[in-house]
């Protein structure tokens, strides 16, 4: 049977497209990575793509002259892949109302922050900034409003006083190895579903919906 095909949207160092990548070698998961697709000819996860055997495609943003002529270059090589589902992995480009209202409930994006706080970049900055005492990642769906769709899956990690951003974002992105994985199986599979604008988790799913992971040592 062949697998649903997903395309993933990057525009650097491609960690969370390689953890993709590295769930769906195994022979049970549920799709196909098809595509690696960079707005950034520079971008490094476009080598790391490569060397795992994944097409890749660079649609740079710079050679269109508008947003919508962007969006609607990517549409048509999204068609001409024959994808079903996109991942936004650390892609940083807006995309239109059009674009994502096209893939609305087969697009998903993954944020650096526990949604709806800290929307927007630097969000490790911030989470210091404000004290905040847990702090992670956050899964969900793509909608026009940026950092705003249904939420798929959360993980939650403490923040500890001698924390920088860096080291606070290192504990972050661990974490978002270990969601995106599988919060795309769970769309993939359909046990994750689209209701009234929030997403409704199949009762006999296999994977928890939100992960708190205890600080090391
Ligand atoms: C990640 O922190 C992701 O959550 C955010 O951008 C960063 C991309 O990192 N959207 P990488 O390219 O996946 O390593």
């Amino acid at each position: 049977m062949t697998r649903p095909r997903v395309a993933i949207l990057i525009s650097g160092r491609g960690s969370n497209m390689m953890s993709l990548i590295e769930a769906a070698a195994a022979p049970d998961f549920p799709a196909e990575i098809a595509v690696v697709i960079s707005n950034r000819p520079d971008a490094h996860g476009l080598a790391r793509a490569q060397a795992a055997n994944i097409p890749t495609r660079m649609i740079d943003h710079k050679a269109h002259a508008d947003r919508a002529g962007f969006d609607a270059a990517l549409h048509a090589v999204l068609v001409e892949e024959q994808v079903d589902l996109v991942c936004l992995a650390g892609f940083m480009r807006l995309l239109m109302a059009d674009f994502t209202q096209k893939w609305y409930g087969r697009m998903i994006n993954i944020h650096p922050a526990l949604l709806p706080s800290f929307k927007g970049l630097h969000t490790h900055e911030r989470a210091l900034a404000e004290g905040v005492r847990i702090h992670g990642c956050t899964v969900h769906f793509v909608t026009p409003e940026m950092d705003v769709g249904p939420i798929l899956m959360q993980a939650a990690v403490p923040v500890l006083d001698a924390d920088t951003p860096d080291t606070l974002g290192a504990r972050v992105l661990a974490q978002e190895h270990v969601i995106y994985p599988a919060a795309l199986r769970l769309v993939v599979e359909r046990r994750a579903t689209l209701r009234e604008g929030r997403v409704v988790i199949d009762e006999f799913m296999l994977a928890p919906p939100a992960l708190v992971v205890p600080p090391a040592g």
